[in-house]
């Protein structure tokens, strides 16, 4: 069955074809499409395009068909081109003509908008949750190392005295800037496309503020032009959110993959974390971390993907776009398997103690040293000159933590500060799933 059937018998092959991936995409929609359509049912009756045995009968089906995709008996039949194609198909045979009616005023342009929104903001949300809970291990980390020392590291050479809990600290303020991203993106995609049509409205007197109001939204996209060209929009600021997190944990699992090695030993996880050789008996290889880093390393191509996806495509509707679902589902949930795989080997990550009295480590308090100088009046450039010469036989006096006194420096990390910016960013995400969303919307079929 094609929704767009008219007497000619499409070509199975260019059905084929242009179902692509669907069949098996649109699953992730399924819900969502049952509660865009409950919202759009519930507003055609206050418009008075259906009455109210029909918007109650409607309803009822429609929440069957709920269930049944709960219970997992709901597919997407072969030769049905899409979720959309396939309620339709089980409305009409639940309730005959009045099924049919729950296209009026719809176009699957803007159906597919309000499910692809409804979706994508209950995968931030869950997100988010995920991002909360490794942040949280990273700050705790931070706190529990707070006096353990590291050396710091730049250009791949010793720096300056650090500590581990700069080290887990910084992950976690960078995971706060991501959830900035997700914030935004979440804004972005929380706007109400649903009464657009195919892109141009439609004649008949629709409500959109009510189905906005029903489904949640902040707003809603008001343009029905600018509703189909939001397609790929949205979508770029969710990759960007997206490769932002998967920036922070690929930047993590190469420094974890750097510090696991038998040069610097400054980490490390029990044997039933790592794994082994085929062929060589010694070997206990980062697997999961170097995993993280290329699935991480591979999330970080998807801006690029989306853009060059829409570049050059004329305003309006054009079927390019049905791959962009793909693209930003997959990318979902790689990224919620990294980011959960990440917090339990952070549950079971080792560090060592003793890093610092490896000789090797001696140079990294000259910086400091040559401060000791400035304080005693010296200017900054002689001072430097007279440590210079010292290196060589690097006679440096250590510094502690305790010398640390500024915002953001090893001796005084600031993690209330950032967990305060976090928790506030964290008050957004906030939305029903699709089966409270379905309750509440059936109030309005008594
Ligand atoms: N599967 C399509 C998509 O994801 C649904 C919309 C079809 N609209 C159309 N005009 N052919 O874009």
């Amino acid at each position: 069955m094609k929704l767009w059937e008219k007497g000619i018998n499409p070509e199975p092959a260019i059905i084929e074809f242009t179902a692509g991936r669907d069949r098996k995409t649109d699953v992730h929609l399924t819900k969502w499409d049952i509660v865009g359509s409950m919202a759009h049912v519930i507003m055609l009756h206050d418009v008075g395009l259906i009455d109210n045995e029909e918007k109650k009968n409607i309803l009822k089906a429609l929440h069957s068909l709920f269930v049944w995709d709960e219970e997992g008996s709901l597919a997407i039949e072969s030769g049905i081109e899409d979720i959309h194609s396939q309620i339709e198909k089980e409305m009409a045979s639940i309730l005959g003509t009045t099924g049919r009616k729950i296209h009026t005023g719809r176009s699957r342009n803007d159906q597919v908008l309000v499910d692809i929104r409804l979706y994508t903001r209950e995968k931030i949300d869950s997100m988010a949750q995920l991002v909360s809970r490794l942040f949280q291990k990273f700050q705790s980390l931070s706190e529990q190392y707070r006096e353990v020392l590291l050396p710091g590291y730049t250009h791949m050479q010793p720096a300056m005295l650090s500590s581990f809990g700069l080290w887990f600290g910084s992950y976690a303020e960078s995971l706060s800037d991501d959830l900035a991203l997700l914030v935004t993106a979440r804004a972005l995609n929380n706007r109400n496309p649903l009464g657009t049509a195919a892109g141009f409205g439609t004649t008949l007197p629709l409500n959109r503020k009510l189905t906005s109001e029903l489904l949640e939204f902040d707003d809603l996209i008001y343009n029905s032009a600018y509703a189909s060209l939001s397609r790929g929009k949205v979508e770029a600021a969710v990759a960007s959110a997206l490769a932002a997190l998967a920036q922070t944990l690929s930047r993590f699992s190469m420094d974890v993959c750097l510090y696991m090695t038998a040069e610097y030993r400054f980490v490390d996880f029990p044997d039933e974390y790592v794994t082994g050789s085929s062929i060589m008996p010694h070997k206990r290889n980062p697997d999961v971390i170097e995993l993280i880093r290329g699935r991480t390393n591979l999330i970080q191509t998807l801006p690029g993907q989306v853009a060059v996806l829409v570049s050059n495509l004329p305003s309006g509707y054009y079927r390019d776009l049905q791959l962009l679902k793909q693209l930003i589902f997959d990318a979902f949930e790689d990224l919620v398997e990294c980011l959960e795989i990440t917090l339990l080997m952070l549950n079971n990550i080792r560090i060592r103690k003793n890093i610092l009295e490896n000789p090797i480590y001696n140079t990294i308090f000259s910086t400091e040293e040559v401060n000791r100088l400035v304080k005693q009046g010296i200017p900054f450039r002689d001072a430097y000159k007279a440590v210079s010469v010292m290196v060589r036989n690097s006679s440096f006096s250590r510094t502690a933590l305790s010398d640390y006194v500024h915002e953001g420096s090893p001796g005084n990390l600031c993690n209330e500060a950032i967990a305060t910016r976090f928790n506030e960013s964290m008050k957004c995400f906030r939305n029903k799933s699709a089966a409270e969303m379905a309750g509440k919307l059936m109030e309005y079929a008594k």
